[in-house]
């Protein structure tokens, strides 16, 4: 076998697709499965093709709707994207549990992102220090033709700080700036500004005489966004706390919901299992919107643990009269720029929720992870997690068994209520085939 891997990226798809069935022996079934989703010749298929470096085929992800989630006293249809069988039930099941005990309840507080230019300076720190507000006019000033558009959005840069880390590595500082994006997540203008800021740095006679000399490191934004905030919460009588499970309601629900929250609070194990469970619904309105979802996993997880331990990313109050379930998460999302004109799916998710605004979208999608982990701890503290999975577990096995339709019935009626295994299924699924 040749491994000849370079100039892959100079082949054109159908090349590379060539390239890879003779080099890992594919049969044509497989080879032709590379054309399963895709339309070779639409125009949705052109922009997949330039999206990434490298491009062989769509890799298709089950698209679901959560179709009444009341946001603020809005009702709202919730389009979510995921790989896992039991998300959209859980979310849909929530959202319509706190339909008749007042909703969701969300709030944007800030929407400010950071970046930041390292760089070292071989000076006295007081000096850099004293000549700084005069430098960050100089700053400011030359971003002025890249920031135009964006302070025409209503955002630009808010800030510019001189940040001095000398007493953790020598002769490093960063110049840190905040940024509002409006309504884009805005990466690309946060990196353009950094870049253009750093190459400004070494220019300043003030800082470049003699020996002393500013030597740029690197300009990124921080995807830790603990500036750009959602809060959301769900709030009833306690007495209203009915009908998620016959046995537990009321207080003994909501004491050992507590609990349970309570253990995520002190608990690593328990508590990364929990924010997961957040993530499930966060995650999805993402991967639909055509959000950055390993940015904001990266913020999230980074933000559970900012008072210096990992904890649940949800608190909940109970007194004798009301419970309420509250979650807080730093969501650095846009709902314009990014691949959302291009991608054409994200048009139709962003049409389904009437065409959010950023803020707007990080509330839906703080509500939907709430709703998600809501939907996971009544569950957990009642029936157990497993009977809720277990009709797509079956669902799923089903379909890997490849079971005609018949049988599926014959299944799905056998199994109802039950514990379900694949070893299980299988076997039945045989014993059928030996009757007919
Ligand atoms: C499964 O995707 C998510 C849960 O494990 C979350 C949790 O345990 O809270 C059910």
């Amino acid at each position: 076998m040749t491994i000849q891997f370079a100039g892959f990226s100079k082949l054109d798809r159908l090349q590379r697709i060539n390239y890879i069935v003779e080099n890992r022996s594919l049969s044509t079934d497989e080879r032709e499965s590379f054309d399963d989703y895709c339309a070779p010749d639409s125009a949705q298929q052109v922009l997949f093709n330039d999206m990434i470096e490298n491009y062989i085929g769509n890799f298709p992800v089950p698209m679901g709707i959560v179709p009444h989630i009341l946001i603020n006293g809005e009702s709202l249809m919730v389009p979510f994207v995921t790989e896992e069988s039991s998300v959209v039930a859980s979310a849909a099941k929530a959202a319509k549990y706190w339909i008749t005990r007042g909703g969701f309840k969300a709030v944007v507080t800030s929407m400010t992102k950071k970046g930041q230019v390292h760089f070292t300076w071989n000076g006295d720190s007081d000096i850099i220090s004293n000549i700084f507000p005069e430098i960050r006019q100089r700053i400011f000033q030359s971003t002025n033709k890249l920031t135009r558009k964006m302070r025409q959005r209503g955002g630009g840069i808010t800030e510019i700080q001189l940040l001095n880390k000398t007493a953790e590595l020598p002769d490093y500082y960063q110049i840190d700036v905040s940024f509002e994006t409006a309504d884009a997540m805005g990466a690309n203008f946060i990196n353009s500004c950094l870049e253009s800021i750093a190459s400004v740095l070494p220019n300043i006679p003030e800082l470049n005489f003699g020996n002393h000399q500013v030597g740029i490191i690197m300009s990124i934004l921080s995807n830790y966004t603990p500036d750009c905030i959602v809060r959301c919460y769900v709030e009833c009588p306690v007495k209203n706390l009915t009908d998620w499970n016959k046995e537990l309601k009321g207080y003994a629900f909501a004491a050992k919901f507590k609990l349970a929250v309570d253990i995520a609070n002190l608990d690593i194990s328990r508590a990364v299992t929990h924010n997961k469970g957040i993530m499930n619904g966060v995650d999805a309105v993402l991967m639909a919107t055509g959000n950055d979802s390993r940015a904001t996993a990266a913020s999230v997880h980074a933000y559970a643990s900012r008072e210096g331990r990992y904890k649940g990313l949800s608190t909940v109050r109970v007194t004798d009269e009301m419970f309420r379930y509250e979650l807080e998460l730093p969501l650095a999302i846009g709902s314009v720029g990014g691949i959302s004109k291009i991608h054409p799916v994200v048009q139709q998710t962003m049409a389904i929720m009437n065409y959010p605004d950023a803020g707007k979208l990080m509330m839906i999608a703080a509500a939907s992870g709430l709703a998600n982990n809501f939907a996971a701890i009544a569950s957990l503290i009642t029936s157990g997690i497993q009977a809720g999975h277990m009709k797509m577990h079956l669902s799923n096995i089903l379909n890997q068994l490849q079971v005609n339709r018949l049988d599926r019935e014959r299944a799905i009626n056998r199994f109802n209520g039950s514990h379900v295994s694949y070893a299980e299924v299988e076997d039945y699924i045989c014993q059928l085939k030996g009757e007919q």
